[in-house]
């Protein structure tokens, strides 16, 4: 039995063969860190990782590559951008409050350090999603905010419901009222397109590994010019720069890049850029919909499992996650790879609250979630995997 990798929303499978070629061709033939010598490796490494910032910026309508920061992943980009912005308001006004607004839909990639920073004093509102849609409404993030507001942070889709959110409106508001519009793009970049000025974005994180289809250990942090001067950075070190100095540079992207770089991720995750620019995201959108349609038309006749989230293909990405009437979703997650060989992931997927606001905060729900590389087939598969355990199942009398 062939398996059938639906875990894409934690990191993508495959990737396209380009990213490969460059991880392997990087190592051995290569190696070198880049900005850290004169020689032809060094260098030759400097300007591919220059022309993934440019890729970046070309995917995301952004014009300095230099304010594209790589990270370890998205996690990392988003403690950079939270941790960063707090720390140089705490700086500059000891005594100031500090406010974040944030939805029921985030990560614990924000969560945590937000939650980390109460214990400083900051404080925080956690808007609510609407339970049938899973959309954050605009009015909602403009009622919550204060005098003291500095940040809103905002997913853009929910790892968890799919549901893309309204960023324009929201970073709209932000802009009007004079506080910070932190987008977390990791369920969207490489699904839907981004254009940073048409959200009005101050910040964006996303993972190089999920939907721009890089490897593992990248990630990025978009900063709007200007917006450095209000961003901290959370470490320093060598930077290969500005050597004679003891303290760390304040030119980007050094200020933000201490140490060495993961210079073979960051050269394949251009290659997968590259891959992206050339499909065009508007055509793997169609597709993602298209994905998304045939799972919602196929599950209507399935009917012990539940769908979180809307049920408009072009409202979501291509994440579906399903509870079962009488199966819990660890055991439906064992049910599908031991049976059928499809890899799904089961439990509160890092979003305690956005399950807590779909209801299911008790055991999770089991998550399927599409790259650019799912068929059709690959749904067809799915549903007739499901539609066996439904099946199977004991049925539940209401
Ligand atoms: C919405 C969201 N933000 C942040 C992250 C963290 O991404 P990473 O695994 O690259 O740290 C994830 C990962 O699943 C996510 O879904």
């Amino acid at each position: 039995m062939t398996r059938l990798y639906l875990d894409n929303a934690a990191t993508s499978l495959p990737k396209p063969p380009a990213v490969y070629a460059a991880l392997q061709k990087y190592v051995t033939q290569s190696g070198a860190t880049p900005g850290r010598g004169n020689y032809r490796e060094a260098r030759e490494g400097g300007q591919l990782i220059r022309q993934c910032r440019q890729r970046l910026c070309q995917l995301i309508g952004a014009t300095s590559p230099d304010h594209v920061i790589f990270t370890l992943n998205c996690t990392d980009a988003n403690n950079l951008a939270i941790q960063g912005l707090v720390r140089h308001a705490r700086r500059n006004n000891p005594h100031a409050p500090i406010h974040i607004v944030t939805s029921d839909l985030d990560h614990n990639s924000v969560l945590r350090p937000i939650r980390d920073m109460e214990q400083d004093g900051v404080t925080w509102t956690c808007v609510k999603s609407d339970p049938v849609t899973g959309v954050v409404n605009p009015a909602d993030i403009a009622a919550a905010l204060t005098p003291d507001t500095l940040l809103v942070a905002l997913t853009h889709a929910s790892n968890v419901l799919g549901t893309i959110q309204p960023a324009a409106e929201i970073g709209k508001i932000c802009r009007a009222r004079n506080v910070l519009f932190f987008l977390d793009a990791a369920q969207t970049a490489g699904h839907i397109s981004i254009n940073v000025n048409e959200l009005s974005v101050d910040l964006l994180s996303a993972p190089g590994h999920k939907g721009l289809l890089g490897p593992l250990g990248t990630g990025v942090l978009y900063i709007r010019p200007g917006i450095e001067h209000r961003l901290d950075s959370l470490r320093q070190g060598g930077t290969g720069s500005q050597s004679e100095l003891d303290t760390q540079p304040i030119q980007l992207p050094d200020k933000y890049e201490p140490g060495s770089h993961n210079a073979p991720g960051i050269v394949a995750l251009s290659e997968a850029l590259a891959w992206l620019l050339d499909q065009r995201i508007e055509s793997l959108r169609d597709h993602e919909i298209e994905l998304n349609s045939r799972m919602l038309c196929g599950m209507q006749s399935i009917p012990s499992f539940t769908i979180l989230g809307t049920h408009d293909p072009a409202a979501r990405v291509g994440i579906f996650t399903l509870t079962h009437d009488s199966l819990d979703p660890h055991t439906l997650a064992t049910i599908l790879e031991d049976e059928f060989g499809i890899l799904a992931r089961a439990g509160l997927h890092c979003a305690p609250r956005a399950h807590s606001a779909a209801g299911t905060d008790a055991s999770g729900g089991l998550r399927l979630s599409f790259s650019a590389f799912t068929t059709i087939e690959d749904v067809d598969r799915v549903l007739s995997a499901l539609m066996h355990i439904h099946a199977a199942a004991p049925v539940v009398i209401q």
